[in-house]
């Protein structure tokens, strides 16, 4: 622990879960929400976090703020390479062929989207590779309103496409002054929608539900299976649910839930009658 950050570290082992949140998530990653709190605390003329922590005490509605606090926005293009590498190579073939057999469109939910990097990745793998004959509806959903301004304009700095494969760079995006914009085709069609996934999810069924640094890194245990019931009941049986390659899913969580072999971040809901190990 940084000596200079020991209060800020001491607030949220105190709040964190407080608010269902898990101070194991934010450990490396709190830098950033030190800052905010910092600020905030000077916002509101306080002299430091142990004032802070008086405050929440005596003032209920601050927690709301403490919480917004609290969101870790970090997010690129294609990150967790093999991940996406995998979707790219047996998930998304297989959700287009059955889509085409059904003759629907296929449909994608990114919980916790940040600036839209996960869901435009899905898209543009979609459009460009997978299955360019079949529509995918793409529904992204984040808590956090300056993150979902900034998905709906589609527009990145070159470091959040370094993971990208280059063929993807150039057929996908346009150059700006400021950097790089998803062009109109693979932005078509994109639902961004503000929710919080702890009281709302959009509605299902999906063929693929992206869960990645959110609920598994960052929610409390119980939070944790409370979240994974509300993935698993929008998925379409035969759907999919990937979470990030440093997160776990809660232990009880999901016997209908089959690992993809060679993929332990992508999970296959058995379909009903299936028999699972
Ligand atoms: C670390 S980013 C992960 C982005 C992307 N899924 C990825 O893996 O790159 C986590 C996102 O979850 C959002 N978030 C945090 N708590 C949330 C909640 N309760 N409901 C919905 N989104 C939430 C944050 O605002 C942030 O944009």
């Amino acid at each position: 622990m940084g000596k200079a950050d020991t209060d800020c570290v001491e607030l949220l082992q105190w709040a964190l879960p407080r608010l269902g949140l898990r101070w194991d998530g934010y450990r490396k990653v709190r830098g950033q929400v030190c800052k905010r709190l910092r600020r905030r605390a000077g916002a509101l003329g306080l002299d430091g976090l142990a004032a802070y922590r008086a405050r929440l005490e005596a003032d209920p509605r601050e927690w709301r703020v403490l919480d917004d606090c609290c969101h870790v926005t970090i997010s690129r293009f294609f990150r967790d390479r093999a991940v996406f590498e995998a979707l790219r190579r047996r998930v998304l073939p297989a959700i287009a062929a059955r889509a085409r057999r059904e003759g629907r469109p296929a449909r994608c939910w990114s919980a916790g989207c940040a600036s839209g990097e996960e869901p435009y990745t899905v898209r543009i793998l979609w459009d460009l590779e997978a299955a360019p004959d079949v529509a995918l509806t793409v529904v992204a959903t984040d808590v956090d309103a300056p993150v979902l301004a900034r998905a709906e304009a589609g527009c990145f700095e070159a470091a959040s496409l370094r993971e990208l494969p280059a063929s993807f760079v150039a057929a996908a995006f346009e150059r700006t002054e400021a950097g790089f914009r998803v062009r109109e085709r693979h932005r078509e069609g994109m639902v961004f929608l503000r929710q919080d996934v702890r009281e709302e999810t959009p509605e299902g069924p999906f063929d693929l539900v992206l869960c990645r640094y959110l609920a598994f890194t960052y929610f409390a245990p119980a939070q944790q299976r409370a979240a994974l019931a509300l993935l698993v009941d929008r998925l379409a049986p035969g759907g999919w649910l990937v979470i990030g390659t440093h997160e776990r899913l809660p232990p009880d969580g999901g016997p209908r839930l089959v690992q993809l072999e060679g993929a332990p971040q992508i999970f296959r809901l058995a379909e009903p009658g299936a028999v699972t190990a």
